[in-house]
């Protein structure tokens, strides 16, 4: 099979990670008979000092034809005043491609038990939780502006949840609580938010076609107190795009680094979006110290649910795993006896796993 994969660099440490991922989908090419062919589409910081836009039409244009999107990160300091931001290419993408529901999962694998914040009693039942959050509506795109107040200058930006956007992520939870433990913790803020009653509304309404699932309402200040103190009762966590946004970076430091934590964006097509869920790392891009295997988890994730090669994102997982049990370790997941590697090193380790 050939697979046309769309690659979005962008910024900082991202062309790094996402050369570690290209060698890493290269190998597993080789070994199950596929051909991947990466087309690179400018996004970011980059597509503002190259084609004067963090968005242009003809990156669009490239990951909308191909199979699947597989991003490294945009943003950095150098474009924090201009005049339209390189997030906004990131946001504008996942609009674009219609990618409603983000997929984050945070596992704490055995041998990582040292880097999570977390007392070792606090993990005694481990963390294997996967938050789905809505991607394409909610604060992030609400109306917003500037205005005159009282107090004089005033800004705004609105949360708005509508019936369709509440019911679609909800199914696409409901759905993957069926594959799991069927229990849903669903995350709002009904106690004051007139979008999150309605939220919270819907969420039960579409529980009536998925009665083998329990939903538990749970308010978003309480969620991230139970996360820290009880990660182990999470399964899966459903959420409104800016609270799924702060609370997967907990969940992610809960695991032990941001470094690892894939995400997979969808949609209604099977084409989606990969990406880790960190950021550029303007502070130590070119250092060659990122850690690689969140955007290699992440081409896991689309392998295995754009390119349907289970077996192959398996294999890819398992190369992480055995990295991390053989001691491996990038800077910011490591602890003292381990063995201190940067990325191209990660990326080889994985490489070799995978062809044993
Ligand atoms: C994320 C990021 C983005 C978001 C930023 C970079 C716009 O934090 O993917 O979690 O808020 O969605
Ligand atoms: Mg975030």
């Amino acid at each position: 099979m050939i697979y046309d994969i769309a690659t979005i660099s962008g910024d900082g440490i991202g062309p790094e990670i996402i050369s570690s991922a290209k060698k890493v989908l290269a190998a597993i090419g080789k070994k199950y008979d596929a051909v991947f062919n990466f087309e690179e589409a400018p996004m970011g910081g980059i597509a503002i000092d190259t084609l004067g836009t963090p968005m242009p039409q003809s990156s669009v244009d490239v990951c909308k034809k191909a199979s699947a999107v597989l991003l490294g990160a945009v943003g950095g300091p150098k474009w924090d005043n201009a005049p339209v931001r390189p997030e906004k290419a990131l946001l504008g993408i996942r609009k674009e491609l219609g990618l409603y529901a983000n997929f984050r999962q945070a596992v704490l694998y055995p041998e990582l038990k040292f880097a999570s914040p977390l007392k070792e009693s606090l993990l005694a039942d481990g963390i294997d939780a996967v938050m789905v959050r809505e991607l394409t509506g909610g604060i992030y795109f609400g109306e917003r502006g500037y205005r005159i107040g009282k107090y004089g200058r005033e800004a705004f930006d609105t949360e708005c949840i509508s019936e369709l956007e509440a019911e679609r992520i909800a199914r696409s939870a409901f759905e993957l609580a069926q594959t799991r433990k069927k229990r849903l913790v669903s995350v709002d803020k009904a106690n004051v938010l007139e979008s999150s009653r309605l939220w919270r509304k819907i969420v039960h309404d579409i529980n009536e076609d998925y009665p083998d699932v329990t939903v538990e309402d749970m308010l978003v200040d309480n969620c991230a107190m139970q996360l820290a103190r009880n990660p182990s009762h999470f399964d899966v966590i459903v959420t409104s795009n800016m609270f799924g946004d702060i609370l997967s970076d907990l969940m992610a430091a809960l695991v032990g680094s941001i470094g690892l934590m894939p995400s997979a964006s969808v949609g209604n097509t099977s084409a989606g979006l990969y990406e880790p869920i960190h950021g550029s790392a303007p502070d130590i891009a070119g250092t060659g110290t990122a850690n690689p295997l969140a955007t290699i988890l992440s081409a896991a994730m689309m392998l295995r649910l754009s390119l349907n090669m289970e077996e192959a994102a398996r294999d890819v997982e398992n190369a992480v795993k055995k990295a991390l049990a053989d001691g491996y370790r990038t800077p910011d997941i490591y602890t003292d006896n381990f063995v201190k590697i940067g990325t191209e090193r990660m990326t080889e380790v994985i490489i070799s796993n995978i062809l044993i």
